[in-house]
């Protein structure tokens, strides 16, 4: 028995269960009664379960009570468990008194109501099965990561989400009004922690980051998690190393551990358990040749958009790693390839089945002359970098880095036509409530 003596509703289908006596407590998902007979199901964490009630063992008032209870409201019930062959799993529970805890106003929500409608009522929709399932397997995603960097040695580290720097350029940040100066909300934690690199050589911070682009595409959120790792001593092949051992291994502990809901949302676990690294590697420049020949207006220079990522891995049900873009497409501090220095050292990691870019990683520019004219090149004032700076000029190692986008996977694991879908309360350009 569990703490005040309640157990979860999914003891009761155990097979000692029969015939004991049990002490239950949730929501009712759904209700009925005839003939001096009530008939529910209770809800709690770990499941569901029908439970029935007769007017002469409850009493008038009890049952009165309970049967005017809405959908979701709250019931405490004790009871035996009993055979039932028509309800779910075999077991009932025979109630022998149950207390109302919160009768509940009729519930809102019901099925075909409109996505705007559903939106706005967020905060009860998110009790529906398919959220349940989506937020199991999202918190075992995050787990399963930082056993990860548990077992890399990789250290949690906590950046700060207000800056006075625009870090990945100004025209995308969220400026704030910090008591009077012009405040950022963090677009990465990567900077911070490119300086505590230097101290603890591996580390990852979970951090929300936030986008101001109006982008209304179903990837694309301006509120999302950002899952930042930086690794010293590291090259790009180091790099994309690491990303493949941790997607396989985080993937692959999802799909063993959350088997049930992964199937109540349309991803049969077995496609995840064949998801194996290593993940083929493509350069960009072979992906615009690829891309031009299936018939894309692209030429080296082109940005990746949503319909080329797309074309890339739609056949594919493996990630595809693109490495060494030009350096006009990707941000500042990337480093500069020996090999062809129009290219970074930098690769993305397409999802597969065509949900496009779920990892952006880099080595790091080391060279500080190199550094400051990239930040004049993009237009962003080098005053503002000077901490950032700093540390070339202490020390200064090969080091890389990657920030993998949370939902971005999820929206791939999960098989969700809309990035909103993998997290409970979505930001985007129209929405910030509830
Ligand atoms: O590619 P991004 O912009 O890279 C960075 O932020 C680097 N500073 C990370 C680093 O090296 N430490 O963002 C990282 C990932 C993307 O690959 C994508 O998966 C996700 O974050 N992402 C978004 N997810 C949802 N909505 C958005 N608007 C996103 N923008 C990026
Ligand atoms: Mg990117």
């Amino acid at each position: 028995m569990s703490a005040g003596g309640f157990e979860p509703v999914s003891r009761v289908l155990l097979p000692d269960a029969l015939g004991r006596a049990v002490r239950l407590r949730g929501w009712v998902l759904r209700t009925r009664s005839s003939g001096g007979i009530l008939f529910f199901v209770l809800r709690d964490r770990s499941g569901t379960v029908q439970v029935t009630g007769r007017r002469d063992v409850l009493g008038d008032a009890t049952f009165d009570a309970v049967e005017h209870t809405q959908v979701e409201g709250a019931l405490q019930v004790e009871g035996t468990v009993a055979e039932d062959r028509r309800a779910p799993g075999g077991r009932e529970v025979r109630a022998s008194a149950i207390t109302v805890v919160h009768s509940g106003e009729p519930f809102p929500i019901f099925t075909d109501q409109t996505e705007e409608f559903r939106l706005d009522h967020r905060h009860l929709v998110i009790r529906s099965q398919e959220h349940v399932a989506t937020f199991r397997v999202k918190a075992e995603f995050l787990r399963a990561c930082r056993e990860f960097f548990d077992r890399e040695e990789v250290l949690e580290m906590t950046p700060p989400i207000l800056s006075g720097n625009a870090a990945e350029g100004g025209a995308e940040a969220f400026q704030i009004d910090y008591f009077g100066r012009p405040g950022y909300l963090s677009q990465t934690a990567q900077l911070y922690l490119e300086a505590l690199l230097f101290p603890h050589e591996r580390v990852y911070a979970l951090t929300p980051s936030f986008r101001a682009e109006k982008s209304r595409t179903p990837r694309h959120l301006t509120e999302f998690l950002n899952l930042e790792v930086e690794l010293a001593w590291c090259d790009l092949d180091g790099l994309l190393d690491f990303i493949e051992r941790m997607v396989e291994s985080v993937v692959h502990a999802v799909a063993e551990r959350r088997a049930r809901e992964l199937e109540t949302l349309g991803r049969p676990p077995k496609e995840l358990l064949a998801i194996r690294a290593p993940f083929p590697r493509l350069t960009y420049a072979q992906a615009i040749d690829r891309l031009a020949s299936q018939g894309f207006p692209v030429k080296f220079g082109s940005d990746l958009g949503t319909a080329e990522e797309r074309a890339l891995t739609l056949e594919s049900s493996a990630p595809l790693f693109v490495t060494h873009y030009p350096r006009e497409l990707k941000a500042f501090y990337m480093l500069r390839s020996e090999t062809d220095p129009r290219t970074a050292e930098a690769a993305d990691l397409l999802a597969p089945e065509g949900y496009g870019e779920m990892v952006g990683a880099s080595c790091r520019e080391t060279d500080i002359g190199r550094l400051q004219e990239r930040i004049r090149a993009v237009g962003a004032p080098v005053e503002e970098y000077e901490w950032y700076l700093d540390l070339r000029r202490h020390g200064s190692v090969p080091h890389a880095g990657f920030g993998l986008g949370v939902e971005r996977v999820l929206r791939w694991m999960l098989r969700r036509e809309h990035i909103r879908e993998t997290t409970p309360f979505p930001r985007t350009p129209s929405r910030h409530t509830p």
